[in-house]
């Protein structure tokens, strides 16, 4: 007999959780007809249930063990929401284990397991949905997995993460440093109690490593990933990024090279007009280019209850209208390229190197004889006085070897002239 409605139970009634559980409970009539088929909350799990979400549960939805949502037999979705590894995994792996369809916006755990997932999920017909992983309410898995998939990709790259892009947007408009638009945005709750996902770089490796594996149809561990997130950078450098003509932002980029994918993930200056540096708060943006389509740019909330859950919810609905049809499991490719991240150090790019010296003889001749051997081109060298015995110099380089910067950099390090290296920052893609 067939069903009368498709059933979702949700694991963690959190922000994205409740923000799931809200647009079900008040536009289920809409979904359900776009569907062609009633979605019904059938259970929503969470350890505290007494909490007051604004939200009216109908009797019975609302449970305190989240097995009673993965053992319940008439449930063909779980929503998976609680982030982070553990429990996530298990649940997920039952859930799929059980034959029930997940829906995750979790980042974490589909980059450090999402491959045995899907084996899971194939050998029991069901499915695996992600699109609130990555981007937020932006719909770039969709759109990389089915409409952009005639193409071969050639790059992907943009910003991943809103906390981060908040707090660079402030430096930038209140000439602030990092560590106090830090405590701001965690006082206002735009910020996690413990930054350290966020703004070291980790959120943003797990959706390139995401987004990456879709992209270029190849499975990668975001161990493999390069990534440095924006706690050095400082409200002098902003400055001077500006007067030099850039922005400066959290980049995610992955590029189709000979031989493999460059991924990686650093703050980067970019011409201030360039799309994206023109992204500000919390927003995110993708640019992808493929061989036929060319340039397309994805632009939305990166994060935030509702825009999160809109994506949740839509993955729900596809699960929905795709329930019954024969093969209906279009995330779960079978033939993966194999495809090797390259070493970081073979990158090429512009580098902006800012250091504090001794205002002496010979100390920009010092700096220049390490670039000259180290072979880094320079393009552009600044002085000023900072105190009667120090100056600060900033070096802009020609696009040169990552490798040759790095050494460049530990020659530059040792020079007895040179008192701090304050930042390196890539310049450009
Ligand atoms: N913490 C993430 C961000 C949102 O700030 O973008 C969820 O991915």
């Amino acid at each position: 007999m067939a069903k009368d409605s498709f059933n979702v139970g949700v694991i963690g009634l959190g922000t994205v959780g409740t923000g799931v559980a809200r647009i079900l409970l008040e536009n289920g009539e809409s979904i359900g007809r776009r569907a062609g088929i009633p979605i019904r909350l059938l259970r929503a799990a969470d350890l505290d249930i007494a909490r007051d979400r604004g939200l009216d549960f109908p009797e019975g939805v609302l449970v305190s063990d989240a097995g009673t949502v993965l053992d319940d037999s008439e449930i063909d979705v779980v929503v998976e929401v609680i982030g982070g590894v553990s429990p996530a995994r298990t649940f997920i792996e039952t859930a799929l284990g059980n034959g029930k369809h997940v829906v995750t916006s979790n980042k974490e755990v589909v980059a450090k397991h999402g491959r045995g997932f899907l084996e899971l999920a194939r050998a029991n017909g069901v499915n695996l949905y992600y699109e609130a992983a990555v981007g937020g309410g932006i719909p770039i898995v969709h759109a990389l997995k089915n409409c952009l998939a005639a193409n071969e990709i050639e790059q992907v790259f943009g910003i991943m993460n809103g906390t981060t892009n908040y707090i660079l947007t402030k430096m930038h408009e209140e000439r602030t440093e990092f560590e106090s638009v830090l405590k701001e945005a965690q006082d206002l709750g735009y910020a996690e109690a413990d930054p350290t996902a966020d703004v070291d770089g980790y959120d943003v490796a797990y959706k390139l490593a995401i987004l990456a594996g879709i992209a270029f149809n190849a499975h990668f561990s975001y161990e493999d990933i390069y990534f440095e997130g924006i706690r050095k950078i400082s409200g002098e450098d902003v400055r001077i990024a500006e007067e030099m003509g850039y922005a400066i932002k959290l980049l995610a980029i992955g590029i189709r090279r000979e031989g493999g994918v460059e991924l990686r993930v650093h703050p980067a200056m970019i011409d201030r007009h360039h799309p994206l540096a023109a992204i500000e708060g919390s927003f995110n943006a993708v640019y992808v280019k493929g061989n036929y389509v060319d340039e397309t740019m994805f632009y939305g909330p990166g994060a935030g209850a509702l825009p999160t859950a809109s994506a949740v919810v839509g993955d729900i609905i596809d699960l929905a209208m795709s329930r019954g049809l024969a093969g209906s499991h279009p995330s779960i490719t079978t033939g993966f390229n194999d495809l090797p991240v390259l070493e970081m150090g073979e990158i090429r790019s512009q580098y902006f190197l800012r250091l504090r010296v001794k205002d002496q003889l010979g100390v920009l001749a010092g700096i220049g004889g390490i670039c000259r051997d180290t072979k880094v081109s320079l393009k552009s060298v600044n002085q000023h006085t900072v105190s009667r015995t120090e100056a600060e110099i900033v070096l802009v380089t020609h696009t040169v070897r990552e490798v040759a910067m790095q050494r460049a950099l530990a020659g530059i390090r040792e020079l007895e002239t040179v008192l701090e290296v304050q930042n390196l920052i890539r310049v450009g893609l």
